[in-house]
C-alpha cells in the first residue's frame, strides 16, 4: 500500500499504521513528511475498515522536531504565506482514534506530534523536550499549549524557556504519557491498544474522543452538555443496541460501526 518517500504506511486489521522513515534525520518533519503523515492519515480516516491509528517512529528517534535544514532560510513572509505547518491541524480532526508510540527523541516538533495524538505509549528510551529556545523561535505546532494542558504551566514554563529535555519517567509521573512499556514492546503495545479500540464501536469511540477533547476548549458547564448530547446520540446507533443487549444477553457484542 504504502508509496511513500518519508512514511511507511501498513494496515494490521482494522488499524493503520504510519511509520516515520527519514532514519538519516532523526524523522525531522519536513514538508514532505507532514504532508505525507496527514495524507496517509485523512485516508485511514475515511475509510470504514480502519477503527484506529498508530503514528510510530524509530527505536532512536520518535521525530527530533521540525526539519532544521528545510526552515533554516525561511523568511517571515514565507512562513505566513505558506501557513507554515498549519497542515499538521488536519491530524487534530481526525474522528479516528490515534495511539502515538514514541521510542527514543520526541524533540520540537516530534513532541508536538505525539501529543496531538489521543493516547501515547512510549518507551522507556523516550526522551521529550520542546528546545525550540536554543534555535530562537518557539513551537509552532502546538507545543505551548497542548504542554501546557498536559503537565501545567510550571513544568511548561521550565521546558519551553529553558529546552530542557525530559525523560520518560518525569513524562509519565507527569501525565505526558498514557504507558510507559520497555522500548523493544512499545510498538506492539501501541498496536494492541489500537486494536483493542478498533474492535468497539467506531462511531462510540469517535464520540467519546471528541467528548475528552470538548475539556480542552470549553468550560466544565459547556464541556457536561456537549457530552450530554454526544452521549444521548449513541442512543441513535445499532451498535448501541447490540452492546446493550450483548451485555444482557451475557455475549460479546458485534459492532457493526453504524
Ligand atoms: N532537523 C533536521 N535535521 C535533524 C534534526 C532536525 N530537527 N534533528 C537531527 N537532525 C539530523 C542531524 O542534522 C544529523 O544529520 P547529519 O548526519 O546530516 O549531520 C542527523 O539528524 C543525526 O543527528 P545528530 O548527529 O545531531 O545526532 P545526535 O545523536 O548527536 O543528537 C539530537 C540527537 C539531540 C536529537 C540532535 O540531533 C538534535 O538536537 N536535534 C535537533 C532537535 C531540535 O532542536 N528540535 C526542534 C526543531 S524546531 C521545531 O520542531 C519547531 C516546532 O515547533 C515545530
Amino acid at each position: 500500500m504504502s508509496d511513500h518517500e518519508t512514511i511507511i504506511v501498513e494496515r494490521d486489521g482494522r488499524v493503520g499504521v504510519i511509520t516515520l522513515n527519514r532514519p538519516k534525520a532523526l524523522n525531522a518533519l519536513n514538508t514532505t513528511v507532514m504532508t505525507e503523515v496527514v495524507g496517509a492519515a485523512t485516508e485511514f480516516d475515511k475509510d470504514p475498515g480502519i477503527g484506529a491509528i498508530v503514528i510510530t517512529g524509530s527505536e532512536r528517534a520518535f521525530a527530533a522536531g521540525a526539519d532544521i535544514k528545510e526552515m533554516s532560510s525561511k523568511t517571515y513572509s514565507d512562513v505566513i504565506s505558506e501557513q507554515f505547518f498549519g497542515a499538521w491541524d488536519d491530524l487534530s480532526r481526525l474522528r479516528t482514534p490515534v495511539v502515538a508510540a514514541v521510542t527514543g527523541y520526541a524533540l520540537g516538533g516530534g513532541c508536538e506530534l505525539a501529543m496531538i495524538c489521543d493516547i501515547l505509549i512510549a518507551g522507556d528510551n523516550a526522551v521529550f523536550g520542546q528546545p525550540e529556545i536554543n534555535l530562537g523561535v518557539i513551537p509552532g505546532i502546538g507545543g505551548s499549549q497542548r504542554l501546557t494542558r498536559a503537565v501545567g504551566k510550571a513544568k511548561a514554563m521550565d521546558m519551553i524557556l529553558t529546552g530542557r529535555n525530559m525523560k520518560v519517567d518525569e513524562a509519565d509521573k507527569l501525565g505526558l504519557v498514557s504507558r510507559v512499556v520497555p522500548a523493544e514492546d512499545c510498538l506492539t503495545t501501541a498496536k494492541e491498544v489500537a486494536a483493542t479500540i478498533a474492535s468497539k464501536s467506531f462511531i462510540a469511540a469517535s464520540l467519546a474522543k471528541d467528548a475528552v477533547n470538548r475539556a480542552f476548549e470549553s468550560a466544565l458547564a459547556e464541556g457536561i452538555r456537549a457530552e450530554r448530547a454526544l452521549f444521548y446520540s449513541t442512543f441513535a446507533t445499532d451498535d448501541q443496541t447490540e452492546g446493550m443487549a450483548a451485555f444482557v444477553e451475557k455475549r460479546d457484542p458485534t459492532f457493526t460501526h453504524s
